[in-house]
């Protein structure tokens, strides 16, 4: 079953960067100098998925915009050529079919992938949250392919996140299946620290069968009042089998002003142009 269509839920208010985010999407305010989602979408393309459906609210059109095609004119810098940069934001347009849907109302994570079940359909299809940035030696989402051709049943990237960070996530209660690889038995949505069934937090990258959208159809408010993914991947257990992948890679949460520094930090140093500088900066301060 090839997967082709990703989703990637951007209809979030963006509180915690106030107030930037009064006038800019929190998923276009660059880690250094690409915006958040880019990174989600060059993952996407990474493993073959040409269909993004992007989840967004009103008042975040530029989203949409930032990644359509430009037409080539006058002088802008696209028509100069020069810019690899921008090469790559061509590339992106040449090669992804990017739609979006409104999510109207905040209701939530689940909602949000609600929204987009009608571009979806009976195909099985991944969900990529732009808040989890993840750089290992293959691409999470590939490391979950690699398993979903095995398997053929939904899949969700984990990592331990420890028990003092337990509540922020959903929490799966996992029995080991073979390696990384693990069956999901039940799956709690930001639990008390004494109630969480294991340390392995959802980290932002699933691929889903169709019966998720069955599930998200009944699904009621959960933690925080939202409709969450978690009930219903939780509710899927009792349907079908549902696995989870502990993922090679180091995680960053953008989601947060100190992690996207982090972030920002991390690919700076690595980056050939501004690394050395970098680097040489940090050890004086
Ligand atoms: C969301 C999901 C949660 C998941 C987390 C990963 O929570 O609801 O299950 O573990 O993303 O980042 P949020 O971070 O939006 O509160």
């Amino acid at each position: 079953m090839k997967i082709r269509t990703a989703i990637i839920p951007a209809a979030g208010m963006g509180t915690r960067f106030l107030p930037a985010t009064k006038v800019v999407p929190k998923e276009l305010i660059p880690i250094i100098d690409k915006p958040g989602i880019q990174y989600a979408v060059e993952e996407i393309m990474s493993v073959g998925i040409e269909n993004i459906i992007i989840v967004t609210a009103s008042g975040k059109e530029s989203i949409l915009e930032y990644f359509e095609q430009r037409q080539p004119k006058g002088n802008s810098i696209s028509s100069e050529g020069k810019f690899a940069q921008i090469a790559q934001l061509d590339q992106i347009a040449k090669t992804v079919r990017i739609k979006s849907v409104l999510q109207t109302e905040q209701l939530g994570l689940g909602h949000a992938i609600a929204c987009a079940s009608e571009e979806i359909r009976d195909e099985p299809f991944a969900v990529v949250l732009p808040d989890d940035l993840i750089f290992g030696p293959k691409p999470a989402l590939q490391q979950l392919l690699d398993i979903f051709h095995t398997h053929e049943s939904s899949i969700l990237a984990v990592q331990n996140v420890g028990s003092e960070n337990i509540s922020k996530y959903g929490v799966i209660d996992p029995t080991q299946v073979d390696g990384n690889v693990l069956r999901v038995g039940n799956a709690i949505e930001k639990p008390a620290p004494e109630e969480a069934p294991s340390s392995y937090g959802i980290i932002g990258r699933y691929i889903f069968t169709p019966g998720i959208l069955e599930r998200l159809s009944e699904a009621k408010p959960g933690a925080i009042g939202e409709i969450q993914l978690t009930d219903a991947i939780a509710d899927l257990t009792k349907y079908e089998s549902v696995y989870a992948l502990d993922i090679d890679g180091k995680r960053h949460d953008v989601g947060t002003p100190l992690g996207m520094l982090k972030a920002a930090i991390e690919i700076g140093i690595s980056r050939e142009d501004i690394g050395q500088d970098l680097s040489n900066y940090i050890k004086k301060l």
